[in-house]
């Protein structure tokens, strides 16, 4: 079967489901899993100092992106910059867009986020890089530094995925020290899920960091706000050590 136009994996199944009249079967689970070495779509929820950082880094490893903003004229610049692999929608658009969600947005926005868009993120892997900051981001934050940010990620995002990564040092490192020679600064991630550890390992590597494997979403909380690596650039050596992971 020869088909033209810019279809993608999820479009192709979805003709061949049409032409056997079984239109609609969801279709989670059929496709590729999104730890598969190929491109990804990465739907960027929050094109921020982070995201935007980020954006720009998967960019160039071959990624393609939506940055989103509720005011995505302010991209466009951005994603012209960027070229042909970056484009520019909604935060739901970017939440239908990504076979892979990143978000980096104030955590007071993680409840909105989501609810408006627990159908487009049901089923995927969720990145979240956004840090519960109480006196900037009110009493969800709060909660969530008690209860430790993975724990939260987990239950505002129901359906979902989650891993978190990202979360630490800063965008001003993320920025300068992507892909740096000799040891790369490491960049904390946990998950649950294993393809949700993969994956964000895959894109922590080709943002030109080190993956630190620190466990599961529990373990978060050893590197939330407020912690002792929080915002601190290190080695992986480093964070291993100062977390007594082997
Ligand atoms: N900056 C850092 O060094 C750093 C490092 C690691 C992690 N983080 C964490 O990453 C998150 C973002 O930080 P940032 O410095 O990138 O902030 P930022 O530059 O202010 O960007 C925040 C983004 O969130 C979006 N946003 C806000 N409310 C939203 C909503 N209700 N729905 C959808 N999008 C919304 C904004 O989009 P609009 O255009 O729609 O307003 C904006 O693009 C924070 O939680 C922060 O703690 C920051």
């Amino acid at each position: 079967m020869t088909i033209d136009g810019p279809f993608d994996r999820r479009d192709v199944l979805r003709i061949m489901l049409a032409g056997a009249a079984v239109v609609s079967v969801p279709l989670t689970g059929l496709v590729a899993p999104a730890s598969s070495q190929g491109p990804l779509k990465i739907g960027i929820i929050g094109a921020g100092r982070i995201g935007g950082t980020m954006g720009e880094h998967w960019v160039k490893a071959g990624h393609e992106v939506m940055l989103s903003s509720r005011h995505p004229e302010n991209l466009k610049e951005l994603a012209a910059r960027l070229g042909p692999r970056a484009r520019v929608g909604m935060p739901r658009s970017a939440a239908a867009f990504g076979e892979v969600i990143f978000i980096a947005v104030p955590y007071s926005a993680m409840p909105e986020i989501g609810r408006d868009y627990a159908n487009e993120l049901r089923g995927k892997v969720v990145v979240n890089a956004s840090n519960p900051i109480p006196r900037r981001d009110g009493p969800v934050a709060e909660e969530a530094q008690k209860k430790g940010a993975g724990l939260a990620d987990a239950e505002l995002l129901p359906g979902t995925r989650v891993a978190r990564a990202f979360t630490s040092p800063g965008a001003g490192v993320f920025r300068s020290e992507a892909h740096r020679a000799g040891e790369r600064i490491a960049v904390a991630v946990a998950a649950d899920d294993r393809e949700a550890m993969e994956v964000a390992s895959r894109l922590v590597r080709d943002a030109g960091f080190e993956p630190v494997h620190v466990g599961p979403l529990a373990r978060a909380k050893d590197f939330q706000p407020g912690t002792a690596i929080f915002g601190k650039a290190m080695t992986a050596r480093e964070m291993k050590q100062a977390l007594g992971l082997p």
